[in-house]
């Protein structure tokens, strides 16, 4: 039901139609994220396929050169230049960056251009602080993964970059709900209340594997699973997402009482070693957001 003129909708029935709608998407079999940058995607498939050549993917980042510019100042960041010289051709940058991260760039710069939609202007900050929060999550994923010495440690940034992305398509659907977005605090609270489902269905509709789906579905539950005995990504990233969540600033007992949850327990860190991740994290984090300096 819409507004007609000379009918106002009050706040409740429009949280109570916007609720529907996002049950409903979960369920859509092929959920998009509205204003999306393609370049985002196409990258993903490139990165994923197995005879894609370094000339498509010079032409694709090419097509952007706010993503171009990112690409060379990444792979010329401390995070990824060691003692190599200063890289100015992009075929070099990105080889020197890989596939993994050429294709987790391309996420963080999707995500930025999401946050800078001119409809989502009255939740930019909030936008900014999820984006901030992702880049921290996924290094501090990163870190712990190797720490725990996990097999599949390539893929915790990405599902650390990924994994609230559902706020952003909450806050972005929200567009059909002018009363919504007015709201202020009401439509961050259903975002967080939402991400979950809304994240695993969008990240189904992408094709991306089922792990990193899961963590988009389940990284707010530390205690899932708790007779578990091995680790997984959805166990990392949860950490990694508590401790972000927790701030630099985490006390001793803090981190012992998140070690003591049911996947602190399967990751099997000490409080020491959890908190160098967390400070390599925030120290990698802070490398990266600087390269996306107009935020
Ligand atoms: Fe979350
Ligand atoms: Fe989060």
């Amino acid at each position: 039901m819409s507004s007609t003129a000379g009918s106002t909708r009050s706040i409740f029935e429009v949280q109570k139609l916007f609720l529907a709608r996002l049950a409903e998407d979960c369920g859509a079999e092929h959920l998009v994220i509205p204003s999306f940058p393609d370049v985002t995607l196409r990258i993903r498939n490139l990165a994923d396929a197995a005879d894609s050549t370094l000339i498509q993917l010079v032409a694709a980042v090419s097509l952007e050169p706010v993503l171009a510019a990112q690409v060379l100042r990444l792979a010329n960041s401390a995070l990824y230049r060691q003692s190599g010289p200063v890289e100015t051709s992009l075929a070099r940058a990105i080889q020197r960056l890989g596939m993994a991260e050429l294709r987790d760039i391309a996420v963080m710069f999707g995500m930025r251009q999401l946050s800078l939609a001119p409809t989502v202007a009255p939740f930019r900050d909030y936008l900014r602080e999820v984006w901030e929060h992702s880049l921290l999550v996924a290094q501090a994923a990163r870190f712990i993964a190797q720490h725990a010495r996990m097999a599949n440690a390539g893929s915790a940034q990405l599902a650390g970059l990924l994994h609230d992305l559902g706020k952003f398509y909450v806050v972005l659907r929200a567009q059909d709900y002018p009363e919504l977005l007015e709201a202020g605090q009401s439509l961050a609270s259903i975002a967080a209340d939402w991400h979950c489902p809304v994240g695993r269905a969008l990240l189904e509709g992408w094709g991306l594997p089922l792990p990193v789906q899961l963590v988009a579905e389940e990284h707010e539950d530390l205690e899932r699973d708790p007779i578990r005995l091995l680790p997984d990504l959805t166990d990392v990233v949860a950490l990694a997402n508590a401790l972000a969540n927790h701030g630099e600033g985490a006390s001793d007992e803090e981190l012992v009482t998140l070690l003591a949850t049911a996947a602190g327990r399967r990751l099997q860190l000490e409080p020491v070693g959890l908190r160098s991740c967390f400070q390599s994290a925030h120290e990698a984090a802070e490398e990266a957001r600087r390269a996306f300096p107009s935020l």
